[in-house]
């Protein structure tokens, strides 16, 4: 039986392991771990590679979207909207630097944050939208935009899955007053272990997330306010720095991916394939689509090696986590009716036109298609 993974970070790391090692030995040697030069020549690189002012490394996606909240001044019960078919990072980050989450639904093609709902839920209270570019596809931002500049609102992407994903042409994470990413290690852009960065053109914003995320300190041992240890260390710094050279090559194999699905999976009533926003270019972080029985499909495709992925079975607002919010089942449904019926099948740059074959044979296959 052949075993198609999901994402295969062994292939990446094997092939650039002679690079990283030779980096991790020089870091070794130099014994300094935390930020330092690799820190910041990362930063630099990371942020040349968006087309914007200022990367600050930190130690996670989810600190890059709490810091950037703490940054932005909440007070308890400032509102801020997003969706509820999302990674809870997202909103753990609202509630954990002071805010209140408001959910909107999402657009039933593209996954993303529906604009034409947004009005509708912002309030007096109401101090910023968090678009989450689901998936590697940018959310429809000059929508939003232009809604939170109406009612003067910020807006801050949640970039974790779309590295060098554009919208018009600009990279996602630049459009708001700030973005996060992740570079959690199955991420487009992966350490070998946690790290995340802010990217911003706000340098005032910048320079106060890089406060916040070494214990609120000016210089060592002057502390301007409390803050957090939310730095990130070198050797992730360096194996970033190797991974970022190659990261436009393997989005483009991603997307070569992508269409290969998209050429073998056509035509079928019962697949709902990715639908591809034209003012965007997508990443593929994940290659998501839409079948009936899905819990049935996601098993019987695991009984013949073929790893897939729910992203995600319960959206945030059914969580136990958000009981307290009061929301039934029902208040969002197209987020909703994508929990039960999205399956992400496997997708990364090494993945090859062999396996997508099989995969795409083996998932007809499973929904009862004949001729495969
Ligand atoms: C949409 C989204 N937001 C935030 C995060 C948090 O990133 P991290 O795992 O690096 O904290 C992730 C990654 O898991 C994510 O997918």
């Amino acid at each position: 039986m052949m075993e198609i993974p999901s994402v295969n970070l062994k292939a990446q790391n094997c092939a650039l392991k002679t690079e990283i090692l030779l980096l991790w030995e020089e870091i070794l040697d130099s014994a300094v771990f935390v930020n330092g030069k690799y820190v910041k020549a990362f930063e630099e690189e990371f942020a040349d590679a968006c087309s914007v002012k200022r990367s600050v490394m930190v130690n996670s996606g989810t600190d890059a979207l709490r810091f950037i909240f703490i940054a932005l001044d909440l007070n308890p019960g400032d509102e801020v909207i997003t969706t509820p078919y999302t990674f809870i990072a997202t909103t753990e980050a609202i509630t954990q630097a002071g805010g209140k989450i408001v959910f909107v639904d999402i657009d039933p093609d593209t996954y993303n944050i529906d604009p034409s709902r947004l009005e509708s839920a912002i309030t007096s209270r109401t101090k910023g939208i968090v678009p989450v570019h689901l998936y590697g596809q940018t959310a429809e931002m000059d929508s939003i935009l232009s809604i939170a500049d109406k009612h003067a609102l910020w807006v801050v992407e949640d970039a974790c899955q779309a590295h060098l994903a554009e919208y018009k042409g600009r990279k996602a994470g630049t459009m708001g007053v700030a973005g996060a990413f992740s570079f959690y290690p199955s991420k487009n852009l992966g350490g070998c272990g946690e790290g995340g960065t802010v990217a911003t053109n706000d340098d005032k914003l910048a320079d106060k997330i890089q406060i916040i995320r070494d214990h609120g300190q000016v210089e060592k041992y002057y502390h301007e306010m409390e803050g957090y240890n939310g730095r990130c260390d070198a050797l992730q710094a360096a194996v970033l720095r190797v991974k970022l050279k190659y990261l436009p090559a393997w989005n483009e194999a991603r997307r070569r991916n992508a269409q290969d699905y998209f050429q073998l999976l056509q035509d079928i009533d019962s697949i709902v394939l990715p639908h591809i926003d034209r003012s965007c270019l997508h990443v593929f972080h994940l290659f998501v689509v839409q079948v009936e029985n899905r819990d049935i499909v996601h098993e019987s495709l695991g009984k013949v090696g073929i790893s897939t992925g729910l992203h995600y079975p319960i959206p945030l607002h059914l969580q136990k986590a958000y009981a307290y919010m009061g929301l039934e089942p029902g208040s969002f449904p197209v987020a909703e009716k994508c929990a039960k019926r999205l399956l992400s099948l496997p997708m990364f740059p090494e993945l090859t036109r062999e396996q997508i074959c099989l995969v795409s044979n083996n998932l007809k296959r499973s929904l009862n298609i004949n001729n495969v």
